[in-house]
């Protein structure tokens, strides 16, 4: 079995992003976030994301909502976002309190600033094999994690569980993609025998978003397993009271697999690493653009 070091494979893509930053100056690529309410998770994305950005040399600003701020005052302070030239990439961080349409919300940011992946113009470039097109940041952690850990892709069967807007879509989309080349199944809580299903996999990307939902019946000897649950399980022992852990039964399926992400440390980096190259992108296509 061999661990897949998320930390050490996105502190060389966020090298690589920094050297492209400096390249770039006097021009500093902006990336603006919005949070809404005060969901503990997303105070500490949104935290972590911005510190990434200070550290490859961008500028970060945060705008919070409360919970119950309306979705006409969201649109308005996006409208402004979009129609700042400063800022080059727009995140806002989901989950959004039940009022708030989040297809409808991520619409609205401008696609060429449409850094985190989710809007429609987005999602169809991507399935549309477009370059340029934004891949939502997690997804494009993943692959960028088989890549750079020189994981075959081509032809074999990859099995995503999960079928979210967030990742479990655009995650089949990137590896169903010319590069990739992978055959992909979608799995999810309605699909019929699931372990079936998943034992196919030669490459497994699990993204339910229930702690330690694989297990070992489910995992052909010798599969990839790329692990995107981050789950906050109660923990007496710690000082916080929990624990992060996977979707992935982790200590029984390792010993069966031929590669693994650990929790933390596996994707959850990436996913941070990817924004930084997304609002870089976004930056260098603003200034071609003129
Ligand atoms: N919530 C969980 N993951 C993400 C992400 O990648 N982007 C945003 N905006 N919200 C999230």
């Amino acid at each position: 079995m061999r661990l897949i070091d998320g930390n050490a494979i996105a502190q060389q893509v966020l090298a690589e992003v920094k050297e492209r930053v400096a390249k770039l100056a006097p021009i500093v690529p902006h990336v603006a976030f919005v949070r809404v309410g005060d969901n503990p998770a997303s105070v500490s994305y949104v935290t972590k994301k911005q510190k990434t950005a200070a550290e490859v040399g961008m500028k970060a600003s945060l705008q919070l909502f409360p919970e119950t701020v309306s979705k006409e005052e969201l649109f308005a302070h996006l409208d402004a976002l979009n129609a700042d030239a400063s800022v080059h990439g727009i995140l806002i961080q989901a989950p959004l309190p039940k009022h708030l349409p989040e297809t409808e919300v991520f619409n609205r940011v401008s696609p060429d600033k449409d850094v985190d992946g989710f809007g429609t113009q987005s999602i169809g470039r991507l399935v549309q094999e477009l370059p340029g097109a934004f891949a939502a940041c997690t997804p494009a952690g993943v692959v960028e994690l088989l890549r750079r850990s020189g994981i075959e892709t081509t032809g074999k069967h990859a099995v995503v569980v999960g079928r979210s807007l967030i990742v479990g879509k655009p995650a089949a989309a990137l590896l169903l993609a010319k590069g990739c080349d992978c055959t992909v199944t979608i799995a999810h809580s309605r699909t019929k025998d699931l372990p079936a299903v998943v034992r196919l996999a030669d490459i497994i990307v699990a993204a339910i978003g229930k702690p330690r939902f694989i297990t070992a019946d489910m995992v052909k000897p010798g599969a990839v397993v790329i692990d995107v649950g981050i789950n906050r399980v109660p923990d007496a022992t710690k000082k916080t009271g929990y624990r992060i852990v996977g979707d992935v039964d982790f200590d029984a399926v390792s010993p069966l697999c031929e590669a693994i992400t650990p929790v933390p440390g596996g994707v959850g980096p990436m996913t941070v690493a990817m924004l930084m190259k997304n609002t870089l992108d976004a930056c260098e296509r603003a200034q071609a653009r003129g």
